[in-house]
């Protein structure tokens, strides 16, 4: 039987505590203005002391199963997508699997930093058509505020932590009548692996370390990328840009999100964009603005959407799903 990822279900959720632009100018040589004019944020949300990347994913996970109407015990496959795991190892997969309750299945992370969730979504259509799975729990979580270095203002202010999950379900191919998962690009080139990294780990350093990024050589790929993923995905699912109801693109920057959208000639309003309000939160950002379109009644069920995102290695790619 030929089997489809159908998207079933999803959730989101951000820390309670928000820190506005004017919080940080209070504690570094910043303004609001800078960072509202250079990125589109306004404020972010990060974790208090006991919140974690795990608490975060699993109160996403959850949502996801309601929104889904399932239950823990249905699912046997779960990939958390993140940067920033509760631990070294085990997988943060593996902890949210025990405190959902989930029986036995496929837990694992992957690590694809902000194009993780578009990774992941590529990754569970892989396993749903090739039979190895039935009900997927794909979860985008990042608490990207535990790896910031607060003293340099050039990459402080842009971050912010959240979680996201879905859940796709491997449906018959003549059921499931046109909606799934159409196509998926996924690239990378470890080349650019300097320009935006974790400056220490596990097995270099023996400390987590905190995160580098060189601004505006990372900006020069993302436009780039980003278009040449979305025109490769459109392809090869023998649609076309202008098909597309809705794009939600990795919320990064604001003026990349316009440069992509002048380069494909997308009109503006079909863009997603929630920036001003989570920054950047890496993994979760994609289903944390994909869950904010859905609950506001722009995506509905029938819309064509395509996910898109770039990040640290380099990563980027695009997934296109017709609801
Ligand atoms: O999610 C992964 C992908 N990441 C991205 O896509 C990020 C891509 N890069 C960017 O979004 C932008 O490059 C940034 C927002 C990071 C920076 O914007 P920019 O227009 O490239 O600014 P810049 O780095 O060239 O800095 C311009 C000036 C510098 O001052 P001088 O040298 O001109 O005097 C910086 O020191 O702005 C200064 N600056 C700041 N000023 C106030 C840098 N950060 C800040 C700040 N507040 N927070």
């Amino acid at each position: 039987m030929a089997f489809t990822s159908v998207l079933a279900g999803l959730g989101a959720v951000t820390p309670s505590n928000i820190v506005s632009n004017e919080q940080l100018a209070h504690m570094i040589d910043t303004s609001d203005q800078w960072i509202r004019e250079r990125t589109g944020i306004e404020q972010r949300f990060i974790c208090d002391t006991l919140e974690t990347t795990s608490s975060l994913g699993l109160a996403a996970a959850k949502l996801a199963l309601q929104d889904a109407n399932l239950r823990p015990q249905d699912i046997d496959l779960i990939i958390c997508a993140t940067s920033t795991p509760d631990k070294t190892f085990p997988a943060t997969a593996t902890l949210i699997q025990a405190q959902l309750g989930a029986n036995i299945g496929i837990a694992f992370d992957i690590q694809a930093v902000c194009s993780g969730f578009v990774y992941g979504i590529g990754v569970v259509d892989a396993m749903l058509k090739a039979g190895q799975a039935k009900n997927a729990l794909l979860i985008g979580a990042d608490t990207f505020s535990r790896i910031l270095d607060w003293s340099d203002r050039g990459t402080c202010v842009l971050f912010g932590d959240g979680a996201g999950a879905c859940v796709l379900r491997a449906v018959d191919a003549e059921e499931a009548n046109g909606k799934g998962v159409l196509a998926n690009v996924l690239r990378a080139d470890g080349k650019y692996a300097d320009i935006l990294n974790v400056d220490s780990g596990a097995s270099s350093g023996s400390r987590v370390g905190k995160l580098r990024m060189e601004g505006q050589a990372v900006f020069r790929h993302a436009v780039t990328n980003i278009s040449e993923a979305i025109i490769d995905c459109c392809a090869k699912a023998g649609k076309s840009v202008d098909d597309i109801d809705w794009f939600v693109p990795h919320q990064a920057n604001k003026r990349i999100l316009d440069g992509v959208a002048r380069r494909l000639n997308i009109d503006e309003a079909k863009i997603v964009v929630t920036v001003q309000m989570h920054g950047n939160t890496s993994a979760a950002s994609v289903p944390l603005a994909f869950d904010v379109a859905k609950k506001d009644g722009r995506i509905k069920a029938g819309d064509l959407v395509l996910l898109e995102a770039m990040g640290g290695g380099l990563t980027w790619g695009a997934s296109l799903i017709q609801l």
